[in-house]
C-alpha cells in the first residue's frame, strides 16, 4: 500500500454516454395504456435513451470513462482503481468494472462493482474517496452505468415509462489545494426491500422457465410508497451531511439529485429550502438511469460551464434496498 497522499480528493474529470436511440412518451403511448400528459405531469420525463440490443452496460461505461479520462488529461494506465455502480451488470460475474478495464486498457487497475441501486454512484464515490484518502489508490475511475431497458417490463405501464439507459464517470485524484470531497452520509433499510426489486435471477429465485413465466426478471416497484421514503431519506441525508461538516444549506451552490421524478426533486427543494434553480435536472431528457443519473447530470452541468471553481455541491440519492446517501464537495478546476 502506498502512503496516503496529503491533500483533497477531487473530481478532476467527468464524462458521460447516452445511447443514440431516443424513446419518446408519444412512442410509449403506442406500447402501453398511458399518455404523454400523464408521464410528463406525474414524473417530468419526456424521453429517455435506450441502448442497442448488442450494447451492454460495460460498453456505455467504457465510453463515459474514456471521456472522463480525456477531460482530466489522465492516461488509462495511470488508473489504479475502477468501481462501477450498477444494478444491470453485463453478467453476474466477472464484474462490469473488469470489462471496462479491458475496453479502456487500464491494465494496472483493480476493479469491482457496487450494487446500491439508484444510490450506487454516491456509495461508489465514497468508496473511491476512502481508497484515495488512505493511500490505497492514486487515480480512481468511479462509474455509474445502467442498461435498465434490459430489466424493464415493457408491458407494465407503472414502471416502463420511468427508466432509461446511460453511463456517467468521474476521475478522482488528490490535489494539494481546495477541499474536494468533504464527506458522505449513507444509510440503508433492508426491511423495505420488497418495495423496489428485481426478484428473479439470483440465488433466491434462480432463472428457470417458471421465473420467466412469472416475469420475475423485471423491475417491480410500489412507486407511491417509494416516493414518500425517497423524499424523507434524501432530505435527512442532505441535512446530516451539512450538519456533520458545519455547513448550511445556503452555502450550497448546486444540488445534483438522483433523477427519479421531478415531483420528488421539487419536494426536496421545498423541504430543504433551496431554490429549484440550484438543482441540476435533466430527467426530462433521460428519465431515471439509476446509478448513472448523478454522474450524467454532473457531466452535463460541468460541460455547460455551470459549475465554477470553489462551488459547494451536494449529491443526493435514493434507491432500492432501500439505500440513500448524500455527498458534499467543493468543486475543483485544474491541476
Ligand atoms: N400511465 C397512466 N396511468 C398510470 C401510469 C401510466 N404510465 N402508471 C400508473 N398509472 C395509474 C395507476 O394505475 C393509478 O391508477 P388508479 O388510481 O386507477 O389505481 C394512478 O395512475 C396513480 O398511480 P400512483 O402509482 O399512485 O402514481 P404516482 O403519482 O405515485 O406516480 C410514480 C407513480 C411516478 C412511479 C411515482 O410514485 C414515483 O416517482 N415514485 C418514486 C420512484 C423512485 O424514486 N424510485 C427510486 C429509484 S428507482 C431504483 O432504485 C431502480
Amino acid at each position: 500500500m502506498t502512503p496516503a497522499t496529503p491533500g483533497a480528493v477531487c473530481i478532476v474529470g467527468t464524462g458521460a454516454y447516452l445511447p443514440a436511440r431516443v424513446l419518446t412518451n408519444a412512442e410509449l403511448e403506442k406500447m402501453v395504456e398511458t399518455s404523454d400528459e400523464w408521464i410528463a405531469s406525474r414524473t417530468g420525463i419526456r424521453q429517455r435513451h435506450i441502448a442497442a440490443a448488442d450494447e451492454a452496460t460495460s460498453d456505455m461505461s467504457a465510453i463515459a470513462a474514456q471521456r472522463a479520462l480525456d477531460a482530466a488529461g489522465v492516461e488509462a494506465m495511470e488508473v489504479d482503481l475502477i468501481v462501477v455502480a450498477t444494478v444491470t451488470p453485463d453478467m453476474p460475474f466477472p464484474s462490469t468494472a473488469c470489462f471496462v478495464q479491458k475496453k479502456i486498457g487500464a491494465r494496472k487497475a483493480f476493479c469491482f462493482d457496487i450494487e446500491a441501486a439508484c444510490s450506487g454512484f454516491v456509495y461508489a464515490l465514497d468508496v473511491g474517496y476512502r481508497f484515495l484518502a488512505t493511500g490505497g489508490a492514486k487515480t480512481a475511475l468511479i462509474i455509474g452505468g445502467e442498461k435498465l431497458s434490459s430489466v424493464t417490463d415493457w408491458q407494465d405501464r407503472t414502471t416502463c415509462v420511468l427508466f432509461g439507459d446511460g453511463a456517467g464517470a468521474v476521475v478522482l485524484q488528490t490535489r494539494k489545494t481546495g477541499r474536494g470531497i468533504i464527506g458522505t452520509v449513507a444509510g440503508s433499510d433492508g426491511t423495505l426491500a420488497n418495495l423496489l426489486q428485481i426478484p428473479g435471477g439470483g440465488s433466491r429465485h434462480p432463472s428457470s422457465a417458471e421465473t420467466i413465466d412469472k416475469r420475475l426478471h423485471f423491475l417491480k416497484m410500489q412507486g407511491n410508497e417509494v416516493f414518500k421514503h425517497a423524499v424523507r431519506c434524501m432530505c435527512d441525508a442532505a441535512q446530516q451531511v451539512l450538519d456533520r461538516h458545519g455547513l448550511k444549506v445556503e452555502d450550497v451552490k448546486w444540488v445534483i439529485p438522483h433523477q427519479a421524478n421531478l415531483r420528488i426533486i421539487q419536494a426536496i427543494a421545498q423541504r430543504l429550502g433551496v431554490g429549484i434553480e440550484r438543482f441540476c435536472v435533466n430527467l426530462d431528457q433521460v428519465g431515471n438511469m439509476s446509478s448513472a443519473s448523478i454522474p450524467v447530470a454532473l457531466d452535463e452541468a460541468v460541460r455547460a460551464g455551470r459549475i465554477q471553481h470553489g462551488d459547494l455541491m451536494l449529491f443526493v440519492a435514493f434507491g432500492g434496498g432501500f439505500t440513500w446517501g448524500a455527498t458534499l464537495l467543493e468543486w475543483h478546476h485544474g491541476k
